[in-house]
């Protein structure tokens, strides 16, 4: 079947305005979805915030049926939290970590993920191993496999990594982790939206993931799964508790919600979560096996493409790759070109050594253009950006 792009543009009103290639910082709202935010402020606006959420309490359930959905889990493992960043801190800060234990990641972890490591390392005397890279530059799973040893209590590692197009193999990783009994973190924030993702073939313990992103929801959204086991049988304790989370019964006692949604705050962007429901119920729609096929195929052809220009190095790796598309440009200051390509309303990005430290600093890589496309991306999108290139 043929993809309706026609469609996919006509429904995003951003298309007229921008070639958007950003979609890993920011993707463009499709309209139902901008609709949704703007629609429920009004509303609030007009008639209350309390009074808002009552009348629609549906549509902030549906929130957790469209997660459970898109995830293949179960809704009473869903949270929904402001941000990936938060959404991975409540899961990783609950986890018991002490002196000696290990925390194994990958070299492409993401820059925050890797201040949280150490942070607890240097609060608790736990430590943080990273695993090598095999040649294909993601995490080597054999290598993985043999550093497993008891005293490795949490393997935790980006899916897709902020700064470049590779796929690490999550479910591989996650066999490794079953075989041990080692729990299993995967920030998936880059990989959810632009490709199907089942936790129970990756076997992952949490997840977290962003909604303003490849799933293009809104800003300010995002969510985390929490395997159901971890609740009902390890009464897992969050970092943070509200009123929400758990219920004063005395003066002396409080009892936990007995789902994923002892993770919430009480207070949250009512109007981008009901809006995240749209938004994946819209993916859900196109289907992410179609998405993803899509993605795959406008990132190969920029790929192909930017491999023509002269002074360019893409710099991509992993034996699958995604709609991330990165490169270097040798003889042009890369916040320069960005901002050269922005006044012709080409929007990209450039990620720079905060983000992706421990990958760029072996890999010899300071910064990185980060051209990020998205199913909805035109042929003539991506010639535009090479002939601006060019
Ligand atoms: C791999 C990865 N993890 C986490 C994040 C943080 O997401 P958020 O800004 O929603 O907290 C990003 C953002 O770029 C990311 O690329």
């Amino acid at each position: 079947m043929t993809f309706d792009l026609a469609r996919a543009r006509a429904e995003t009103r951003g298309c007229a305005e921008v070639t958007h290639l950003n979609h890993a910082g920011a993707s463009l709202m499709p309209a139902p979805v901008a609709d949704a935010v703007i629609d429920w402020l009004r509303e609030e606006e007009l008639t209350g915030g309390y009074e808002t959420a009552n009348r629609h309490r549906g549509r902030l359930e549906h929130f957790y049926d469209a997660t459970a959905k898109l995830l293949n889990c179960h809704r009473d493992e869903v949270a929904f939290v402001e941000n990936a960043t938060r959404a991975w801190d409540m899961a990783f800060y609950a986890l018991d970590l002490g002196p000696g234990d290990r925390i194994l990641t990958a070299e492409c972890e993401y820059g925050s993920n890797m201040i949280a490591y150490l942070h607890r390392a240097k609060r608790t005397g736990c430590r943080v191993d990273i695993v090598p890279s095999d040649k294909h530059g993601q995490i080597d799973v054999a290598a993985l496999d043999s550093m497993v040893d008891s005293h490795t209590k949490l393997i935790s590692i980006s899916h897709i990594p902020t700064g470049g197009g590779l796929v690490n193999p999550a479910e591989a990783v996650g066999a490794v982790a079953r075989k041990y009994g080692v729990p299993y973190l995967l920030d998936a924030c880059q990989s959810v939206g632009q490709m199907p993702i089942d936790v129970e073939a990756i076997g992952c313990d949490f997840l977290s993931a962003t909604g303003r992103k490849y799933l293009r929801g809104p800003r300010g959204t995002g969510f985390l799964y929490v395997r159901y086991r971890w609740i009902e049988e390890m009464d897992i304790d969050p970092p943070l508790l509200d009123q929400h989370a758990a219920t004063l019964v005395s003066e002396s006692e409080y009892a936990m919600r007995d789902d994923a949604r002892r993770f919430e705050n009480w207070e949250c962007y009512f109007a981008g979560k009901a809006a995240l429901g749209t938004a994946i119920d819209y993916a859900l729609a196109w289907g992410m096996p179609a998405i993803w096929k899509r993605v795959t195929a406008v990132a190969d052809d920029l790929r192909a493409k930017l491999a023509t220009v002269p002074g360019v190095t893409v710099t991509d790796q992993g034996l699958a790759k995604c709609g991330i598309v990165t490169f270097t440009k040798k003889g042009e200051d890369l916040p320069a070109l960005r901002q050269r390509l922005l006044e012709q309303k080409i929007n990209i990005s450039v990620s720079t050594g905060s983000g992706s430290r421990v990958g760029f600093d072996r890999r010899g890589l300071d910064a990185v253009v980060r051209a990020s496309v998205h199913y909805l991306t035109s042929e003539e999108e991506v010639d535009r950006l090479i002939a601006a290139i060019r």
